[in-house]
């Protein structure tokens, strides 16, 4: 009876341990982390991105894409932000990089941020909030973004290539590289509607043009129509130029993406594979008419992959120019 009574005791103690653990790796981060050490952090990123979007609507996708790339690569620290170095060749100079863009623009917050509360506002939450704000100035749904994230002080080129999936990737190694992350094959889905809004180089696709493995010259599964177009927009080695991700509302954040895909108009084979799986194609159709579900849906996993290897409390540092580490 007393053993019994211990060992439930015993029982307790652990679940309780399990549920404190379980809580602090979840609440590293918090929504209004800067409330009282920096009161306008994020009003002063909202402006900036504001600004920048309304010069640039392109903007928006950069800042997108840049907190995308931060996160994948090493956690969401900042690295995507740190240029090379005469002995270091940094993330953002790996060929994933391709048209990055907005670094700007978080430069430009942080200076401001700088002026306004030295030392507090790091560089991986000014990202994460400048993704935020632009993706509401593109058109779409707002969420509270948990801050609290501290900057790493190391960004290689080779990290970027082993943690981004390429543009050529088909379905299950799609699915393997998000699952590697901690993603679900849903959120992959969710995720991929970034592509609503920005543009590409053509040399992301051009394979799908000209050169489809050893039978066809051009991918079966994309729309004969689309392939004309895209073949004008990007002729065979124009690698520099650039198209459209959703041409019907390129700068807006909505759901053209996934009705481009159903109508097999999806630009990267990484796209349009989304439709070769049955339940992955389930959702893409879901979302091209339920815009709701999608922002609800994109909003969860955007927070989620928020908190990809964050460095909190004492680890890392505030970096007071986001391109180098503090010295
Ligand atoms: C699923 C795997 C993904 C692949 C293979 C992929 C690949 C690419 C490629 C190749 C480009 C064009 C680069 C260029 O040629 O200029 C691009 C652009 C972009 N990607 Fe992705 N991406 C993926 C997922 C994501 C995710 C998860 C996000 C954000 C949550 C994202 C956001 C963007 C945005 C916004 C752009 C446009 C950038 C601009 O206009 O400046 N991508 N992506
Ligand atoms: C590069 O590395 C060399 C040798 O390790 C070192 O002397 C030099 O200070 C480094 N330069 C920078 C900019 O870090
Ligand atoms: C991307 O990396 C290439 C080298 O792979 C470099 O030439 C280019 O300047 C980089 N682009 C940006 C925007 O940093
Ligand atoms: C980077 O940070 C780690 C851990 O905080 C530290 O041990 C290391 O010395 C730092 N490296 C540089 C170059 O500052
Ligand atoms: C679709 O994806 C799911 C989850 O990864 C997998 O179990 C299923 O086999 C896939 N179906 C096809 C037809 O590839
Ligand atoms: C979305 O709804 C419209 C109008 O009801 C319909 O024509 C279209 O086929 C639907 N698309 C999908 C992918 O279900």
């Amino acid at each position: 009876m007393a053993m019994q009574r211990r060992g439930n005791a015993i029982h307790v103690v652990f679940i309780y341990a399990f549920w404190i653990a379980l809580w602090r790796s979840k609440a590293q981060l918090q929504v209004g982390f800067y409330d009282t050490s920096c009161p306008a952090a994020e009003i002063i990123v909202r402006q900036e991105v504001t600004k920048a979007v309304n010069d640039n609507p392109g903007f928006a996708a950069g800042l997108l894409r840049l907190h995308f790339h931060d996160c994948f690569v090493r956690g969401c620290d900042g690295s995507v932000l740190l240029d090379s170095t005469p002995n270091n060749t940094a993330e953002k100079d790996s060929p994933p990089n391709t048209s990055l863009r907005g670094f700007e623009v978080i430069d430009n917050a942080k200076a401001r941020l700088e002026e306004a509360c030295f030392g507090v506002v790091s560089c991986a939450d000014i990202l994460a909030f400048a993704a935020r704000d632009g993706i509401v100035q593109a058109g779409g749904q707002s969420y509270p973004v948990p801050a609290g994230r501290r900057d790493g002080n190391v960004s290689t080129s080779q990290e970027a290539l082993g943690n981004l999936p390429p543009p050529s990737a088909k379905i299950d190694q799609m699915s393997q590289a998000f699952a590697n992350k901690g993603f679900t094959q849903s959120e992959m889905v969710a995720l991929s509607g970034a592509h609503t809004i920005g543009v590409s180089h053509c040399s992301s696709f051009s394979s799908r043009l000209y050169n489809n493995g050893p039978t066809a010259t051009q991918d079966p599964t994309m729309d004969p129509g689309y392939v004309s177009q895209l073949m004008q927009q990007c002729p065979q080695g124009s690698t520099n130029n650039l198209v459209p991700m959703d041409p019907s509302s390129p700068n807006t954040f909505d759901t053209g993406y996934f009705n481009d895909l159903v109508d097999n108009r999806g630009l990267f084979t990484s796209d349009q594979t989304l439709m070769s799986n049955e339940s992955t194609a389930g959702q893409v159709i879901m979302y091209a008419n339920n815009s709701d579900v999608f922002f609800s849906d994109f909003s969860n996993a955007m927070v989620k992959m928020g908190y990809m290897g964050v460095l909190t409390g004492s680890l890392g540092e505030i970096r007071t120019n986001c391109r180098v580490i503090n010295g």
